[in-house]
């Protein structure tokens, strides 16, 4: 079987800058409480206004909601609290006449418990999805190291997970099989579930969906060989079968390793937030590398201005992924946040977050801006809720304007069967940030961000393919971007005192700054906490 993609990178992402929505939290149309596809319908030239050209949109499928809809009941049907599947169909084409793209969340390794393949392949007369999840032979056996459950159904079985108890993982074998239970990789019946993975993408994608962001993308084949080697070869093979329909959609993953993902035939993959054990990957050393998201103690991010942190050991883990990534023909994506990842604010100052914000939406690859980010909406230390345990914090509703936190206020804690109360809390500080407020002031946050996304889109050279050069690696970061004959020189020093960036060769002039900065000769002085964009 040769399923290597062929296909050529959808043009539209070149320039695509992402805004991801947390469905529940973002705009709530009919005032239950909880947001909605219509909301969101409201909202899309607030966030076209902004710079934003495409949306990344969390799962908003039918769920029980154990794991915040990562745990989908029914891929075919928009879940009753959001809307309806022509609710959807309706914010695509909307999307479309305004020139952006949506992505979907696909979550392809595991279901519901309440999902009906589930629920039959449960049963124990053999059927037709009996083999569509991982089940043992035995009522007793173990999971051969992998997560399991038994003594929960007819079945005489026991059933393997993929991630919480409530998400029973879908059967795409084993790299190798070594008991009778476990079927192979690539073999009948694991390719019996990719195609039923990518009939649920056609329908998406038929109906007017841009592609998708996948959950979890590199775990689907079990005990899978260092370098995913299986995992990659069925994501060929189904990427085989849904390019040729949909060539111009786009897929990103949730994988981390671009000299992976790509391979197997993704769009994009995203650095992820992945500090295991108090060690930090690259992206952590930028802004996240503290244990306690609300503490600046011991905080070593980069963007902390007291962390003292040069940028090399973040450009020794980033640049030999970037240049993976160029040589498969992908990008390695920044996120700002996502719905798992602890907001920056408050630990972080409006300005450091301004600092490290312009710099990642100057970095290659596509932006993604988690929804809230540009008005520096705060991690809030809440309770769990649908399974967001320490991630709930960041879920909260977004902050439209004080009357609205007013009202949100006003309601009662959490979600709950009462249809007036709030999804979660809000903010309860009397500084809350809010779009209102922050649209009518030049120096907020919102403002910053505004103009340095409109930038981005103006200027070639800092579009997702423009090349990378660094040009500092100590305190003061610096890089060159160019396409073509443009050049652009990108500065920051996050730190309390100046410093002086030598040029090279050219005729630079500022387009584009935060705090004083001045061009004199050949040398760039910046002065403490300052970001400078210069054009050749
Ligand atoms: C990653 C998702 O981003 C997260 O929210 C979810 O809980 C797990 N995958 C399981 O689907």
């Amino acid at each position: 079987m040769d399923s290597r993609p062929t296909h050529s990178r959808p043009a539209w992402l070149d320039t695509a800058v992402f805004y991801e929505i947390y469905p529940q939290s973002f705009a709530d149309a009919n005032g239950d409480g909880i947001g909605d596809i219509d909301g969101i319908t409201a909202r899309l030239d607030y966030i076209q206004d902004l710079g934003c050209n495409a949306i990344w949109l969390n799962p908003c499928f039918d769920s029980p909601f154990k794991d915040a809809g990562y745990d989908v009941r029914d891929y075919r049907l928009v879940s009753p609290r959001y809307g309806t599947n022509a609710d959807l169909i309706a914010l695509f084409h909307e999307v479309h006449e305004r020139g952006m793209h949506i992505l979907l969340d696909l979550v392809p390794g595991h279901t519901s418990e309440e999902h009906a393949w589930f629920r039959r392949s449960a049963e124990a007369d053999h059927n037709e999805y009996s083999d569509r999840y991982i089940w043992t032979d035995s009522w007793i056996a173990g999971g051969d190291g992998l997560p399991f459950i038994g003594g929960e159904s007819p079945r005489n079985g026991t059933y393997i997970l993929n991630f919480f108890k409530c998400q029973p993982a879908l059967n795409y074998g084993f790299a190798h099989p070594k008991h009778a239970w476990q079927q192979p990789a690539l073999g009948p019946d694991a390719l019996t579930t990719a195609d039923a993975m990518v009939d649920i993408m056609r329908f998406w994608l038929s109906r007017g969906a841009d592609g998708f962001r996948v959950d979890m993308a590199d775990s689907l084949v079990k005990h899978d060989d260092d370098g995913k080697p299986y995992t990659i070869r069925t994501w060929q093979y189904m990427f085989s079968k849904i390019r040729p329909e949909f060539p111009e959609v786009a897929f990103v993953s949730e994988w981390g390793r671009p000299c992976e993902s790509l391979e197997a035939g993704f769009d994009m993959d995203f650095y992820l937030d992945w500090r295991w054990d108090g060690i930090p990957n690259g992206y952590n050393m930028l802004l996240r590398n503290v244990d306690d998201p609300l503490s600046r103690d011991g905080d070593l991010s980069y963007f902390n201005a007291d962390s003292e942190t040069p940028i090399a050991s973040f450009l020794e883990q980033y640049e030999p992924q970037l240049r993976d990534a160029e040589r498969l023909g992908g990008t390695f994506n920044f996120i700002t946040c996502n719905h798992d990842t602890a907001r920056i604010a408050p630990r972080l100052s409006e300005r450091e977050i301004a600092l490290a914000y312009c710099t990642l939406f100057a970095m290659p690859g596509t932006p993604f801006l988690y929804y809230g980010d540009e008005i520096g909406m705060r991690y809030l230390p809440l309770t769990t809720l649908e399974g967001g345990y320490v991630r709930t914090g960041s879920r909260t509703p977004m902050q439209w304007s004080a009357a609205s936190l007013a009202g949100l206020k006003a309601g009662a804690i959490a979600h709950t069967d009462d249809e007036t109360s709030a999804y979660l809390p809000v903010d309860p500080s009397a500084d809350a940030p809010t779009v209102a407020e922050s649209r009518t002031r030049d120096d907020s946050l919102w403002r910053i961000v505004h103009d340095m996304l409109h930038l981005r889109n103006e200027t070639e050279a800092l579009h997702a393919r423009g090349t990378f050069t660094a040009l500092s690696r100590g305190r003061l970061f610096a890089f060159a971007r160019s396409s073509g004959p443009q050049r652009v020189i990108i500065a920051v020093n996050p730190s309390r005192h100046s410093e002086r960036l030598q040029l090279p060769e050219g005729d630079f002039t500022e387009i584009f700054h935060i705090g004083d900065i001045d061009v004199s000769g050949n040398s760039l002085n910046m002065s403490l906490q300052s970001f400078a964009i210069l054009r050749d």
